[in-house]
């Protein structure tokens, strides 16, 4: 599985601090995969869309997973951003993890976050803070590989083999 790492943040794209949840990403999901693409971007629409089209179109990414910009802060604008380039959302994503991380914060309801599909990558938003990164990732690692191997097209049916 090939990933690609985006991490939106005003701050972090001027470099004035050090993002901490994109390196994290990649080493939760080493067991997974390669991290084959990494960038840090501002909490600019536009340049989010321009970066996730890139990766969807001209990297083998399978998955690409942003971190930041899905609170309510005036600049968040990740969803809005993954939403424009989507071509399908995949709600039981992004449902899980607020879901299941409510039972840890009820800070949870406060992310925004999409999930969905453009052409055979899935986008998955995670919120920002390293702690939010890790509980949301343990949440979705049981579904990345059948995820990414329906995407493919490969398999034409689940056969039982997940519970
Ligand atoms: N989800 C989990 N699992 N753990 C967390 O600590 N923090 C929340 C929420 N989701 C959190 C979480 C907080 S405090 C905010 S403001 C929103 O995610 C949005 O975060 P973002 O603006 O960094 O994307």
């Amino acid at each position: 599985m090939n990933f690609a790492v985006v991490c939106v943040s005003d701050r972090c794209s001027k470099g004035l601090c050090e993002d901490k949840s994109g390196p994290l990403i990649s080493e939760i999901l080493s067991y997974l995969g390669e991290t084959i693409s990494y960038s840090v971007v501002p909490d600019e629409k536009e340049v989010i869309s321009s970066k996730l089209i890139e990766l969807c179109d001209k990297t083998d990414a399978d998955v690409v997973l942003t971190t930041g910009g899905t609170g309510l802060a005036p600049r968040d604008v990740t969803p809005e951003a993954t939403l424009a380039v989507i071509e399908k959302q995949v709600f039981g994503i992004s449902e899980a993890i607020r879901q299941k991380s409510l039972d840890i914060t009820p800070m949870a309801m406060l992310s925004r976050a999409i999930s969905g599909i453009r052409g055979k990558t899935l986008i998955v938003n995670l919120p920002g803070s390293p702690k939010a990164v890790k509980e949301s990732l343990e949440i979705i690692l049981p579904v990345l590989p059948h995820a990414v191997e329906t995407l493919s097209g490969k398999t034409l049916s689940c056969g039982g083999n997940y519970k």
